[in-house]
């Protein structure tokens, strides 16, 4: 990203892990970084601990960046981008975070051939651990998506995906934190059932669920493949894992995703 302008409209959570985590991973100085907050509380934390420009003009931070990206909450997306699309462009790339607005919504802001990519990323950006799916807009071209990828994989992994498939995302990866928060402390019910303290069980319980996930993707292996290496004839995980398909666990979560994505779907359309 050398010599590449960053500009931040809305600095809240997402900013800031964004921020953060470009800052150490050096993709770019603190100097190359503006963002902008209706909230002065905001500014003064991103400027203090950062060293960044802030500013309380979205207008400032679209004359000064290359790539602009939209991090306000989606309710504020059209008022935002009613006030900074005039200034917007086909220069500039726009990557927009916000969950559920469509790159057609945005670019009906702005000027014709304005690049948008759009990026659904989930919480464990906050920690560098998150994963983002990105698509490009009508405007886009492989160049603007690796520009948002790039800044994107300051706090996490990155794939692209047509933007047709992002309410799918949101279905699994946006929405799975949430599944997997219920399956460690289900995992942890069970061992305090057992015996163990709760602190205890919660944290062999987490450190279960990151190594599970670690391994399969060192190892490039197939999930099957490794759950079959850990099930010893006549073993307790034998026993554990017919419990999981009698209770019907698998499904469950292949539904969980589909429900999530159908809700998104609705969302998107407005007919929720
Ligand atoms: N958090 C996540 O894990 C996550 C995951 C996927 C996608 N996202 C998306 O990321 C976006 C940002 O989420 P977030 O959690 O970082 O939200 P956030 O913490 O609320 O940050 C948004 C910031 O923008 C400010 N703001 C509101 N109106 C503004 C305006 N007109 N101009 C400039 N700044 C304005 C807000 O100030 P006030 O608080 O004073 O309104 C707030 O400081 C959202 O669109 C969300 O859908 C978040």
């Amino acid at each position: 990203m050398k010599g590449i302008t960053v500009g931040f409209i809305g600095a809240g959570m997402m900013a800031e892990a964004l921020i953060g985590g470009a800052l150490k991973m050096e993709l770019l100085p603190a100097g190359k970084i503006v963002a902008s907050d209706v909230n002065p509380a905001r500014r003064s934390h991103l400027a203090q601990k950062y060293g960044v420009r802030v500013t309380g003009n979205n207008r400032d931070v679209v004359a000064w960046a290359d790539l602009v990206v939209l991090a306000v909450k989606p309710q504020h997306a059209s008022g935002v981008l009613a006030e900074i699309g005039p200034a917007l462009a086909p220069e500039k790339t726009v990557l927009s975070i916000m969950a559920g607005v469509s790159t057609a919504a945005i670019e009906s802001y702005l000027s014709p051939g304005v690049p948008v990519v759009r990026a659904m990323p989930n919480t464990p950006c906050l920690v560098g651990a998150g994963v983002s799916a990105v698509a490009r807009g009508r405007w886009a071209g492989d160049e603007h998506a690796e520009l948002a990828a790039a800044l994107l994989k300051a706090t996490g992994h990155v794939v692209r995906v047509d933007e047709g498939q992002m309410d799918a995302v949101t279905g699994l990866s946006g929405s799975g934190p949430a599944y997997v928060f219920t399956v460690i402390e289900a995992l942890a019910d069970g061992g305090v059932a057992e015996g163990l303290p709760r602190p205890v069980a919660l944290e062999l319980a987490a450190h279960t669920v990151l190594g599970a996930a670690k391994l399969l993707l060192e190892s490039g292996d197939h999930p099957a493949v490794l759950r079959e290496r850990v099930t010893s004839p006549a073993g307790t995980t034998a026993e554990g894992l017919l419990v999981l398909e009698d209770r019907g666990v698998r499904s469950a979560f292949a539904r969980a995703v589909r429900e999530a994505a159908r809700r998104s779907k609705a969302l998107g359309e407005g007919t929720a």
